[in-house]
């Protein structure tokens, strides 16, 4: 049995920068892990791993300022279905935006549903820009910090971490404004109808 549950609550799970955190830290852990892209239809899965694991460690992206809507689906589950044995829940989260500061509410929200239900906290990890970091020469910076967490997990010595990338917020803005504009491009869409609100559509306006 493994002593890490890893829960990946990014919406987009399978294919998310969520699931490139996760993995790393499983590269790095010196304890076992067992993963698990969150759905609607493994929440009882996942509880039931609860009670035989140490650690739960939520991997996930800041949504609207705010937790994704599944993982606050499944913090009601567990409410309504605590396991016998609350283990330490530590947490790894990743904006868009470059300022890791982004996503103190996130980290909050999750505190506030440990503190009510009695659930020790552990390690913090903050990833600003967490959507380019992995695909830049700065890769380094947040794989050094997910190893350090991994050890504070394992030797029980919990942290409080953060980063980005080193840059200026104007080189930062204008790097990812190409970078969706590119992005939009290859998907036959210019900038113009990017700035509407028809994202739905199959054809804007
Ligand atoms: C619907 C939606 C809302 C988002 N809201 C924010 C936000 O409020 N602040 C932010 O910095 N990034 C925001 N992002 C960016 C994501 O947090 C970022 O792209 C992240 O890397 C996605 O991680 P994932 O691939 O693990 O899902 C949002 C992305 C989406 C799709």
């Amino acid at each position: 049995m493994a002593e890490i549950t890893i829960v990946n609550a990014s919406p987009r799970a399978p294919k998310s920068n969520s699931k490139i955190y996760a993995q790393i830290f499983s590269d790095y852990s010196d304890l076992s892990t067992d993963y698990f892209n969150l759905s609607p239809k493994n929440h009882l899965e996942i509880a039931q791993k609860l009670d035989k694991c140490n650690h739960l460690l939520f991997v996930f992206p800041l949504y609207a300022d705010s937790i994704p809507v599944g993982l606050l689906n499944f913090l009601k589950f567990l409410e309504q279905n605590p396991p016998q044995k609350k283990p330490v829940v530590s947490v790894i989260v990743n904006c868009g935006f470059l300022e890791y500061s982004q996503n103190d509410i996130a980290v909050q929200q999750l505190k506030l549903f440990c503190s009510i239900n009695d659930y020790p906290v552990g390690s913090v990890l903050k990833i600003g820009s967490g959507e380019a970091i992995l695909d830049t020469p700065f890769a380094f910076l947040v794989k050094r910090k997910i190893k350090k967490i991994a050890h504070s997990i394992s030797k029980k010595r919990y942290v409080n971490l953060h980063t980005t990338m080193p840059l200026f917020k104007k080189t930062f803005i204008k790097a990812s404004t190409n970078f969706w504009i590119n992005k939009g491009k290859s998907n036959g869409i210019t900038k113009e109808q990017m700035e509407t609100m028809k994202i739905e559509d199959d054809k804007v306006v």
